[in-house]
C-alpha cells in the first residue's frame, strides 16, 4: 500500500491557496518545534465569510498537503464553522494520513485558529 493517498499527493505536488495576502484580516502563525516546520495562514474576510485565504508553509509534503486542503475547506465559509475545522476532518478530506504524519494537519488546523483570532480580536479593538 502507497504511504500516502493519491490526494495527499496531488495537493502536496499542486497546493492550491499558496501566497501571501498583503492587507489580510487575519494572519495566523504556528510551528512544531520538533520537526521545525512552519505554516502561516492570511484570511481574508468580509461579512464573517472568508473570501480569500493563502497560506505559505515551510515544511514537509503532509504539511503541504493539509494546508493547501484546509484553505480550499474554508474558503467561502462563515468564520464560525471554520473555527469548527478539525485537523481529523483536513485529514479525512486528504483520504488519510500516516500516523505519524497526523501533526501535520494538526498545524493546519491550528493556523486557521490563530489567523480567525488575530481577525477577532482586531474587530474588537
Ligand atoms: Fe512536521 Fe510535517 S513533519 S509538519
Amino acid at each position: 500500500m502507497a504511504l500516502y493517498s493519491e490526494k495527499v499527493m496531488d495537493h502536496f505536488l499542486h497546493p492550491r491557496n499558496v501566497g501571501v495576502i498583503e492587507d489580510a484580516d487575519g494572519v495566523g502563525e504556528v510551528g512544531n518545534a520538533k520537526c521545525g516546520d512552519i505554516m502561516k495562514i492570511y484570511l481574508k474576510i468580509d461579512n464573517d465569510i472568508i473570501t480569500d485565504v493563502k497560506f505559505e508553509t515551510f515544511g514537509c509534503g503532509s504539511a503541504i498537503a493539509s494546508s493547501s486542503m484546509a484553505t480550499e475547506m474554508i474558503k467561502g465559509k462563515p468564520v464560525s464553522e471554520a473555527l469548527e475545522l478539525t485537523n481529523k476532518a483536513v485529514a479525512e478530506a486528504l483520504d488519510g494520513l500516516p500516523a505519524h504524519k497526523m501533526h501535520c494537519s494538526v498545524l493546519a488546523e491550528e493556523a486557521i485558529k490563530n489567523a480567525l483570532e488575530d481577525y477577532q480580536s482586531k474587530q474588537n479593538k
